[in-house]
């Protein structure tokens, strides 16, 4: 059975442990191991723009003893000729062993998996997850913080459109933690993301007034706590105490996701100084998936709490971990996606999905829609998971 990692679902908690340990044997060794993927091909097909995931995956790929052939540049793709993303991956997967695939659209690494006999790994569909920067958030969790499981970690920015937030939250709940979601209006966590969390064994999710951070965010903000026994707290005021918040984790507006509409939305409060100087951030570590645009002040850089090269440098080792596995070197318990398509007998009729940033949408003739009916009841799409809308006759 080939091992895809589409999204974070795919993983147990075991398997993204046994990643995590395997990511750390990469890093105390990280010269002594170009002999286990040896004569194996990786190919990383990156139709959006990416540095750190493309260069650490390829990075990892080397120290591994595996070769790499790329595409990285959309424009001179045969994507911009017209060719179908289901063409593109049909042809890569006679080429290489593993496929990295990075796309503008949600959905796409579940395609892919779907079509190719080689291993899809998701390096970030559209705005929808971003599994593999999950690990290595994690891995910089467990590092910074001498553990993983019970952590409370505040998320920032733009956690719409961003999408490895989306993944983390989850990994974080499913370990124990409580997530605050920090967003301006209109940049929450999709109803998708929060139905999820909610299906989660034990998590509950509420929306509370935050304090206790307001030095550099200068107001209490309506935010959503994600944590065992939060629905105590709907409509409270949240104060975090002296050191109880253990990371803060910022993510840059997406501008080229928003709507045309509000491209010109402002930047973020910027986290500085002054928000590392109140008691509650005390001994928070501060984490980006960078690119950071304006809302990590550069002043902090030097502040040991800042975490974020340091995060970006182990996408090398746990990278190293993920394609080990994908390619069979180590065992994980669970394999493949778990998302289950609704029989259609259960479906209403006329349903659609209307995302325009979902492949079903994009490309309509090689992958028609598809959906899903949630825990909740809800018809969703099975590549993007926006509630499907029902077509007006
Ligand atoms: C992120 C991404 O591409 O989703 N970058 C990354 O992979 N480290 C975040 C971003 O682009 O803002």
């Amino acid at each position: 059975m080939k091992r895809d990692l589409v999204s974070i679902e795919d993983l147990s908690n075991d398997d993204v442990l046994a990643l995590l340990d395997r990511a750390d044997e990469m890093a105390a060794h990280l010269r002594e191991r170009a002999h286990l993927l040896r004569d194996t091909i990786l190919a990383t097909l990156f139709l959006e723009p990416s540095t750190r995931t493309r260069l650490s995956f390829e990075a990892a790929m080397h120290r591994l003893g595996g070769r790499v052939i790329t595409s990285a540049d959309p424009a001179s793709s045969s994507t911009s000729k017209g060719e179908t993303l289901m063409d593109t991956i049909r042809m890569v997967d006679g080429y290489a062993d593993v496929i990295v695939l990075r796309h503008a659209a949600a959905g796409a690494a579940l395609v892919a998996a779907g079509v190719a006999d080689a291993p899809v790994i998701n390096a970030g569909d559209g705005g929808r997850e971003h599994p593999t920067q999950t690990l290595v958030d994690l891995f910089t969790l467990r590092r910074e913080r001498g553990r993983l499981p019970g952590l409370t970690v505040l998320l920032y920015g733009d956690l719409r459109y961003g999408r490895t937030t989306h993944s983390l939250a989850r990994a974080l709940a499913r370990f124990g933690g409580r997530v605050l979601a920090l967003a301006e209006p209109g940049l929450e966590l999709p109803d998708y993301v929060i139905e999820g969390l909610g299906e989660i064994p034990g998590v509950e999710v509420a929306s509370v007034e935050l304090d206790g951070v307001s030095a550099a965010l200068r107001r209490p903000r309506l935010s959503t706590l994600i944590a065992p026994g939060a629905a105590a707290f709907e409509g409270r005021r949240v104060v975090l105490e002296a050191g109880e918040l253990d990371a803060i984790y910022a993510t840059r507006i997406q501008r080229e996701r928003l709507p045309q509409s509000s491209r010109g939305a402002p930047e973020l409060p910027r986290i500085d100084a002054a928000f590392l100087a109140s008691p509650a951030t005390r001994s928070s570590v501060v984490m980006h998936p960078l690119p950071r645009v304006t809302e990590i002040d550069v002043g902090i850089d030097a502040d040991p709490r800042a975490a974020y090269f340091r995060q970006a440098a182990a996408g090398v080792p746990v990278r190293m971990a993920v394609l080990a596995a994908a390619m069979g070197d180590l065992r994980l318990a669970s394999v493949g996606s778990r998302r289950r398509e609704a029989n259609p007998a259960d479906l209403p009729r006329g349903v659609r999905c209307a995302e325009p940033a979902c492949i079903s949408t994009r490309e309509p003739a090689a992958t028609p829609p598809r959906f899903r009916r949630s825990a909740a009841g809800t018809v969703r799409c099975l590549y993007c998971e926006n509630a499907a809308v029902q077509e007006s006759v």
